[in-house]
């Protein structure tokens, strides 16, 4: 006689299951239940813009969605004359011809683009380099494409790249694509144009693809001025480049992003593109044209208000007694744990303790891989005032901790 049946059993596919464990969660979910129980934490650990786009945009924004023209299905490669303001913006910036029909795309943010590309170039057996410590989805879009990652410590240029040299010498089938990204998210590691022409050699000699994630172009202070990979004699014929609206033109939630290079590279992405999505709401295409076209003082003037962060963050921990390596680019402060602190505990509970008992949250380095131990990515997406604030709730909480630390009863063998 049949007794009552098994319970039904989900069993999701392997690329899911292989993923990395996502480190985020317990500080979260403790910023989360904080939050709701009415703590005013001081939230410096994700990226995510806090100031608006320009009024111009938002107010053609508006009129775009307004007329019913706009509401259908658009091209999952982006209108034509978007794609066109990216050629002439790359013209402008770094002296880049792109042919704006087969060498730009848009993309539903650079994010998707960016696992998209992965996707249409990896398979099972295929492996990528990756800096590291690694913003996740470099990672995440290598094993979600069944590709296996090879993490090259990104801190010293030079060594990185040797360290690729000897990869491609050593490993058999060789790394099919190297993954850029610079200013490095989280490290904030910059690179001058030279670095890029030794990368283009050696793509060609070893016969790997290159993706750049330029997704901090337009964020950088004192002057410097990110180089795009693109801007390297023979770039174009080994590898693509992502860049974003998402950052220097506080455009986050409106998902527009940009890959631009090698014609097959945008091509075999296009494909996939065409299969998955309808493209970005026509209004959106037809109001970032517009911020491209007319909005650089202002993309120049959020840098600064970026830098002045930097600026008080980095000042105040350094009053702190820390060590600090101020960015020169980038929307991030990497900071290494202060002793004693670091051979204590783990940087996750380390991170923990500063948001339990500091009401301060920062992403603990260790979240982005082995590489980021004993390291904080600290956001400047807070004001200077905030930022100030912090760190003095940093101060007590660490005072405090000290005191119950010193006070701990010696463990009775
Ligand atoms: C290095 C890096 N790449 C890509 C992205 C994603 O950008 P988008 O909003 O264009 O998807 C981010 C966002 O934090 C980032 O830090």
């Amino acid at each position: 006689m049949s007794t009552e049946s098994e319970p039904f059993k989900i069993e999701v596919a392997q690329r899911v299951k292989r993923l990395p464990p996502y480190l985020f969660g317990r500080i979260n979910t403790m910023l989360y239940n904080k939050r709701r129980n009415g703590d005013d934490v001081i939230d410096l650990g994700m990226g995510n813009p806090s100031d608006p786009p320009q009024d111009l945009v938002i107010e053609k924004l508006s009129e775009a969605a307004r007329d019913p023209g706009n509401h259908g299905y658009s091209k999952s490669n982006g209108i034509a004359n978007l794609r066109r303001e990216v050629a002439a913006k790359y013209m402008k910036k770094y002296g880049v011809r792109l042919d704006p029909d087969q060498e730009v795309i848009t993309c539903l943010g650079s994010k998707e683009g960016f696992s998209h590309m992965c996707l249409a170039m990896m398979g099972p057996g295929d492996s990528a380099i990756v800096p590291a410590p690694f913003f996740p989805i470099h990672v995440y879009s290598v094993a979600l494409a069944s590709g296996n990652v090879i993490a090259l410590e990104v801190a010293d240029s030079e060594k990185f790249l040797s360290d690729i040299a000897y990869t491609c010498e050593t490993l058999y089938p060789r790394p099919k694509l190297l993954i850029l990204n610079y200013p490095h998210n989280p490290s904030s590691v910059v690179v001058e144009q030279s670095f890029f022409d030794e990368v283009v050699k050696l793509a060609k000699k070893y016969g790997f693809m290159v993706i750049s994630d330029f997704a901090y172009a337009d964020v950088a202070f004192d002057g410097y001025k990110p180089p795009s990979f693109l801007a390297s004699p023979g770039a174009a014929e080994v590898g693509v480049e992502f860049t974003t609206m998402s950052k220097g033109y506080n455009m986050a939630g409106w998902r527009v992003g940009f890959c631009a290079g090698n014609a097959e590279m945008i091509s075999a992405l296009a494909t996939i593109k065409g299969y998955y999505d309808y493209g970005m709401f026509q209004a959106i295409q037809i109001a970032a044209i517009l911020a491209l076209r007319h909005t650089d003082a202002a993309v120049e003037e959020q840098s600064q208000i970026y830098q002045s962060r930097r600026n008080a963050l980095c000042e105040s921990l350094a009053r702190l007694g820390w060590t600090v390596d101020p960015p020169k680019a980038g929307m991030f402060v990497w900071q290494q744990v202060p002793e004693p602190w670091r051979s204590r505990m783990s940087t996750m509970d380390f991170a923990m303790m500063l948001l339990e008992k500091g009401n301060v949250a920062v992403s603990p380095g260790s979240g982005f891989g082995p590489a980021g131990e004993g390291f904080l990515r600290m956001s400047l997406i807070e004001n200077e005032a905030r930022l100030r604030q912090a760190v003095r709730q940093i101060k007590s909480c660490l005072r405090e901790a000290e005191a119950d630390f010193t006070a701990e009863p010696a463990a009775v063998s």
